[in-house]
């Protein structure tokens, strides 16, 4: 057996930055490339603003889809392994696309949700926001307004939360190894961000088994999947 190209135990701050490829193993589907979701729906008819606005039931039973499919993923060895890295190193965090809820099911403790969550919905009438794991979600409706609830998630056309890309800055600046895991590195404001741990200082490691537009920045790229990436990277059940 191969020994782990490096030991989390020593760094200070490590950030895994993930995309819908870590969850590729659970069985969520990823956005693009063969079986993404952008292939079979389009996003400007399901995840926009404007689409909500012109048809709120539809948008909701496409999120409903993705909900009750997600309901029946388990997170997988990769998200298992960066919440056991938690024990190892004195700063884990997470900065996740996904708006899937793997890495919490898994354990990870801090999470930063820069694209939202399935989970959350909220109603920008009346300020009413919620947590619910149903699959699907049948009370679509805000229960203090008139008005449709709405998924809280970053769709295309949205900003990001200003809060969550502040701390997510803040974890950036301040780590010394950077993990980025299964993303296109297609999608703005996201994809540059691992830029900002490089001008910082920071070790960038990529997994994922195609090359992406960032790969040229990174001091390593593994080309294999999320679960044989860590374990190649950190061993990865053993990520002392
Ligand atoms: N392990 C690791 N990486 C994988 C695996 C795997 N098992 N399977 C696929 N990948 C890689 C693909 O090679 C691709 O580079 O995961 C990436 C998935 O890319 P996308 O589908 O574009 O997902 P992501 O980068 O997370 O998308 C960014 O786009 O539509 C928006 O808001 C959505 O957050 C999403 C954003």
């Amino acid at each position: 057996m191969e020994s782990p190209l490096l030991r989390v135990a020593d760094y200070q701050h490590v950030v895994f930055f993930t995309g819908a490829g870590v969850s590729a193993e659970s069985g969520v589907p990823t956005y693009r490339g063969r079986g993404g979701i952008w292939k079979h729906y389009d996003y400007e008819r399901y995840a926009s603003q404007p689409a909500f606005e012109r048809n709120p039931e539809e948008v909701w039973r496409f999120h409903n889809v993705r909900r009750e499919r997600v309901a029946k993923c388990l997170p997988n060895a990769a998200h298992r392994c960066i919440a056991a890295c938690e024990a190892h190193a004195e700063h884990v965090s997470v900065i996740t696309q996904n708006i899937d809820g793997l890495h919490q099911r898994a354990g990870s403790n801090v999470v930063h949700e820069l694209h939202g969550s399935l989970w959350r919905s909220r109603c920008d009438d009346c300020g009413y926001t919620a947590t619910e794991f149903d699959a699907p979600l049948r009370d679509v409706r805000c229960p203090h307004c008139p008005a449709y609830k709405r998924p809280d998630i970053v769709w295309f056309g949205d900003a990001l939360d200003p809060a969550v890309f502040e701390i997510a800055t803040q974890a950036l600046i301040r780590c010394d190894l950077l993990v980025s895991i299964g993303t296109s590195a297609l999608v703005y404001p996201a994809a540059e961000l691992p830029m900002l741990a490089r001008r910082h200082g920071a070790r960038l490691v990529e997994i994922n088994p195609e090359p992406t537009p960032m790969s040229p920045q990174f001091d390593t790229c593994l080309r294999t999947t999320a679960s044989a990436g860590l374990d190649r990277l950190l061993g990865a059940f053993d990520p002392s």
